[in-house]
């Protein structure tokens, strides 16, 4: 196995893999979220866009649980026509000890083109990529805290929807438990790349990176006054299952501190957004009326997900 880094783009600049937005050009970005947003009317159904990845064969190999991000590859896979595989790794022979790396060599024997992978584990899709034939694409659905990269371009596109293209009129503010989050890790990457006014963070210090993820970001514990003019309020769910014990009091002052309530939302811009990535914890980092309410665009990040899974398919196996 290589143990160079592996290229997520080809020479000419076109995508060959998606691992990270950290350092993909804005022009790639631009260009993922232009095309997401194009094929939006085929997302949700249709059959137009069948013939475009006939012949071409997708494996969703998922370590760590999931719904949004598998089914959203698997419907995005069939609406551009190609054949699926949705690997079981709970029931196959990774529970006899066969590796990870045997399990995808295996797979990409019977004609794979493109793995669809989820780790819990930093920096496995990029190994296993490494591994891998020359010709066979990935996809990083989320590794450990790293990152989520289409949980990223979702959260751009359904921003550009509500909010119009130019990112560096908005001030976008995170809320909640950023330490353990790659989705947090890419959207900052995503909103860096696309000139975003503002990044605010806030949370408490127990839940808040100690490394570089927030350069350039503006840190406060205060919910409240990090409310105050924000374009988007994007809350993370609380990972307990990444968690060491003791990081937050309790779940009842976890929300008392950072629960997004109506009221506190009332503190942001009238016509501010209310996003979350999925699974929330209700009544822990997000009050149900707030979830259900007129400012959350949360179902919106849900269906763009099928649009720029599309997207990113098309880009790495049709480009
Ligand atoms: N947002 C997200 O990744 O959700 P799932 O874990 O359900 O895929």
């Amino acid at each position: 196995m290589s143990d160079q880094p592996v290229a997520q783009l080809h020479p000419n600049g076109s995508l060959r893999h998606l691992l990270t937005l950290d350092g993909l050009p804005a022009e790639t970005l631009s260009h993922l979220l232009d095309d997401a947003e194009a094929l939006r009317p085929q997302a949700l159904g249709g059959t137009a866009l069948r013939q475009m990845l006939a012949g071409r064969t997708v494996c969703t190999l998922f370590f760590e649980p999931s719904t949004r991000t598998r089914s959203s590859f698997q419907l995005a896979a069939a609406r551009l026509g190609a054949d699926i595989l949705g690997f079981d790794v709970m029931a196959s022979s990774a529970k006899k000890g066969e590796t990870e790396l045997d399990t995808l060599r295996n797979l990409e024997a019977m004609g794979v083109d493109c793995f669809v992978v989820r780790h819990a584990d930093n920096g496995t899709v990029a190994t296993l990529a490494a591994g891998a034939h020359a010709r066979t694409r990935f996809i990083n659905a989320g590794d450990g805290r790293s990152a989520h990269p289409t949980q990223g371009l979702l959260d751009m596109l359904t921003l550009r929807q509500r909010k119009g293209r130019d990112f560096s009129k908005l001030r976008v503010l995170i809320v909640g438990d950023v330490k353990h989050s790659r989705v947090a890790r890419s959207d900052i990457h995503a909103l860096r790349t696309l000139g975003a006014g503002e990044i605010r963070v806030c949370g408490p210090a127990s839940l808040l990176p100690e490394d570089d993820t927030l350069r350039g970001c503006r840190v406060t514990r205060n919910f409240d006054a990090a409310l105050e003019g924000v374009d988007a309020i994007m809350m993370l769910r609380l990972q307990r299952e990444r968690m060491e014990e003791g990081l937050v009091p309790s779940l009842e002052q976890y929300f008392r501190d950072y629960g997004l309530t109506p009221e506190r939302v009332a503190l942001a811009k009238p016509d501010a957004i209310v996003m979350h990535p999925g699974p929330m914890n209700r009544g822990v980092e997000i009050a149900p009326t707030v979830a259900d309410g007129p400012a959350s665009v949360i179902l919106d990040q849900v269906s763009n997900g099928v649009a720029v899974r599309m997207a990113v398919l098309r880009a790495v196996l049709a480009g």
